[in-house]
């Protein structure tokens, strides 16, 4: 019966209390506020997905624009396109024309630097909007892919290094 469904798919579902940690995600956004809360900030760009955990908390904290960064057939109005590479093959983001406007100060916000081919791409779009990108900014950089090198000299703040 219906019950019993329920409960065999409840049964299947792994419950993780308190995932992600209120204190540690509370510490996490303190500290890229507390970062740029007097750097004129006027756009937080979160890519998609996770940077959309972190990013819309941070930007409000700062007074700060949303600007989603979205995968393919997401975004209903005009967009422009950054494709960058992947381990196997290649992937694009999106960004709404008018989102960001040339006066605008972003930091562009993930959870995660791998190969940096997503942040990239990320930093690309906002310029081509015209604004400045300050600063990239991520919970956790996979040093040992050097994807700050592509980067260039744009800085890139991570709070834990992993291997
Ligand atoms: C992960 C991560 C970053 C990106 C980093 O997203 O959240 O956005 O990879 O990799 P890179 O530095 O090598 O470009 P993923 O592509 O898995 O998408 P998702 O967040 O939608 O799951």
């Amino acid at each position: 019966d219906f019950d019993a469904r329920v409960a065999r798919i409840a049964s299947t579902i792994r419950v993780i209390p308190d995932f992600p940690k209120p204190e540690a995600f509370r510490e996490t956004i303190d500290i890229f506020v507390e970062r740029y809360k007097a750097k004129g900030i006027t756009v937080v760009a979160g890519v998609e997905a996770r940077g959309f955990i972190f990013g819309p908390t941070i930007a409000l904290a700062l007074g700060a624009k949303f600007v989603p960064l979205r995968k393919p057939k997401k975004l209903p109005g005009e967009v422009i396109s950054e494709e960058y590479s992947l381990e196997y093959g290649t992937d694009k983001i999106k960004m709404h024309v008018g989102a960001v406007e040339p006066d605008d100060r972003a930091v562009v916000v993930d959870d995660l630097i791998a190969t940096g081919g997503t942040l990239c791409a990320a930093v690309k779009l906002i310029e081509r909007a015209g604004a400045e990108v300050v600063e990239c900014a991520c919970v956790i950089e996979l040093s040992e892919l050097k994807g700050r090198d592509k980067l260039g000299n744009k800085p890139v703040f991570v709070l834990v290094k992993a291997d």
